[in-house]
């Protein structure tokens, strides 16, 4: 294809605001899809996502219309998967911003807006949702018009629902987005910038052409591993894998398969070039991004540690944000320690490796990354509770802190406020957005917004606030470890570093909730919760002698092997942990973050 005739695109927008519905409509008005086939959320290709009704990972499609060709490529809105969003950018020249004509701005739409900016992209101001009676579309082109820099009379009207405007809005893409440059005489360069495991076809990457031209049965080469590969396949996406007799060309984007199997070989963020006569320079790839949240991750049957390795090298080529190194838990057995970039990636990868790959997972309690410093001057980066080192010879402890925006109507200022000071906030400051709406700025420690900030906030905010954070560093903070002993002997799986505030009410609950959770014993088990050697709770779970048989009178073998059975059965769920047996369930829901 002529590149002047190509227009390579993304649709940014907040969770929810309708990116997946207006992608849909896309679909069908360019007649890529045929109403027939048509179905919700068409892109969302995962189970998972279309359960939750969210976009995970970006999906580029490629959509004929009067005479263009159009890549379009639908993202994620979770501020987890910001980095998903920024690759995708930088296979676009231009980006829809969409926000939802009921809702207005919210902490993603800023977010989103500020990385398409960065990369330089073209920016299509659009309301979606113009078809909801609580649409107020005038009010909100000027809010979006102010924050762009553009005329309330630019900003376009379109509901994805209905299919309003959306035609408009692909002529609109047409004329205003930039064509992509490249130089087509030039060694060939393209970007990848996503690739997925398939159990038929090995490794599928996916490519946008910077320079020249990639063809089928040509030598490739990736060039930040030096493998090379020849292409058995070539093609585009639209909406289903179409091969391109023709390869793939200056701005085209598209897959190619090679036939290797293993993951490692395709990186996302790599450049491909000719293995014969190549490019001497690599195209800027991606910064890796930095994982955030750490926990640990086990196989409920042990001998499925093998699998789980596997699956997760696996998964890491779908989703460069995963990490994983193998640990071993003395309560748990032989595992990875995982880092996630939050808490909903942490939930979205343990479905995945269960769903895909048929495991049983027990995964830790998860925590963010501290850096220790010893009196001696010696420095520790802790990724795991059972690593912070007890006694007194910490010199400090630091934690990372997040600069976090909220967005949300003016009277709920008081609330906001509120929630954030009692979790060691810091206000930066705060801006009106519009007569009733205000951006409000804080410095929080990661650790306190993981958990349950969101859901907080939402409910003291009737559901209103958004709320969107960015790394910023670390500080300094009074944080302790609270040990979980079961009969003396403290379980390296429950053990979690806290502020010192918080230690005792950490250390109450958990003691409770395990109280509760692990079934009575032959003996009397007692429940501690520790900081060093100081007991800050205590309880005890009653002895009770459990004799199965007593039920069976006289001489009823079969039955009676039977129940002796059974018992077995249900003993493969427990893990032992000294002498005590530990349902799986109790570690489940005692690391349940609810
Ligand atoms: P993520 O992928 O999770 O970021 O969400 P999204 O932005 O893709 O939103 P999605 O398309 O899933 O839409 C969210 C909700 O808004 C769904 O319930 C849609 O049915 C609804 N919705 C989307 N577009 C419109 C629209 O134009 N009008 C109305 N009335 N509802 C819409």
């Amino acid at each position: 294809t002529d590149p002047a005739l190509i227009r390579n695109f993304c649709i940014i927008a907040h969770i929810d605001h309708g990116k997946s519905t207006l992608a849909d409509r896309m679909l069908q008005i360019t007649g890529v899809v045929d109403d027939r086939s048509m179905r919700a959320q068409y892109l969302d290709r995962m189970d998972i996502e279309r359960e939750r009704g969210i976009t995970i990972k970006s999906q580029a499609v490629r959509l004929p219309w009067d005479g263009h060709v159009l890549n379009m490529i639908d993202t994620p809105g979770h501020v987890d998967f910001t980095y998903e969003v920024s690759r995708s950018l930088q296979a676009c020249e231009g980006a829809i911003l969409l926000v939802d004509a009921a809702q207005g701005i919210e902490a993603q739409t800023l977010a989103n807006l500020y990385l398409a900016m960065n990369a330089d992209l073209h920016i299509i101001p659009v309301l979606n949702k113009i078809d909801l009676p609580a649409a107020q579309p005038e009010k909100f082109a000027e809010e979006l018009a102010g924050l762009i820099g553009c005329d309330p009379s630019d900003v376009l009207k379109v509901s994805g629902k209905t299919g309003e405007g959306v035609r408009e809005l692909l002529d609109h893409v047409v004329q205003t987005i930039p064509a992509p440059v490249g130089d087509a005489d030039a060694a060939a360069r393209a970007l990848i910038f996503d690739s997925v495991y398939d159990t038929y076809r090995g490794v599928v990457t996916y490519v946008r052409v910077v320079d020249g031209h990639l063809g089928k049965r040509e030598r490739i080469l990736m060039m930040s591993t030096n493998a090379t590969h020849e292409t058995l396949e070539i093609g585009v996406i639209s909406p289903e894998p179409k091969v391109s007799d023709l390869g793939l060309g200056v701005g085209e984007v598209g897959y190619l398969i090679t036939g290797v199997k293993d993951v490692r070989q395709s990186r996302v963020g790599d450049t491909v070039t000719s293995a014969v006569k190549g490019a001497q320079e690599m195209l800027a790839g991606y910064e890796h991004p930095k994982p955030m949240v750490f926990s640990g991750l086990y196989p409920i049957d042990g001998d499925e540690y093998p699998e789980l390795r596997e699956a997760l090298d696996k998964l890491q080529l779908n989703d460069a944000a995963l990490v994983y190194e193998p640990e071993t838990s003395a309560a748990l057995g032989f595992g990875f320690r995982v880092g996630f970039l939050g808490l909903l990636h942490m939930e979205i990868v343990r479905e995945r490796l269960e769903r895909e790959f048929g495991l049983s997972l027990i995964s830790t309690a998860p925590n963010v990354v501290y850096r220790v410093i010893m009196e001696d001057g010696k420095e520790l980066t802790v990724t795991n509770p059972s690593e912070f080192p007890t006694g007194g010879k910490i010199a400090q402890v630091f934690e990372p802190v997040t600069k976090s925006t909220i967005l949300a109507p003016s009277e709920f200022i008081g609330a906001i406020m509120e929630i954030c000071q009692g979790r060691r906030g810091q206000l930066l400051g705060m801006d009106y957005l519009s007569e009733d709406r205000v951006e409000i700025r804080y410095t929080l420690p990661l650790g306190e917004i993981i958990f349950d900030f969101f859901d907080q906030l939402k409910s003291r905010t009737r559901g209103y606030a958004s709320l969107d954070y960015e790394p910023a560093g670390e500080q300094e903070a009074d944080l302790v470890k609270v040990d979980i002993l079961l009969q003396g002997e403290a379980v390296d799986a429950f053990s979690a570093i806290v502020h010192k505030d918080k230690a005792y009410g950490y250390g109450v609950d958990m003691a409770k909730k395990l109280r509760e959770l692990i079934p009575r014993q032959q003996f009397e088990v007692p429940i501690q919760a520790a900081i060093g050697a100081r007991v800050i709770a205590r309880e005890n779970i009653r002895a009770i002698r459990k004799d199965v048989l007593a039920k069976c009178y006289g001489g009823d073998i079969s039955r009676k092997r039977k129940l002796l059975e059974k018992q077995k059965e249900g003993k493969k769920r427990m893990k032992m942990v000294g002498r005590v047996e530990v349902p799986q369930e109790a570690f489940v829901a005692a690391l349940s973050t609810d």
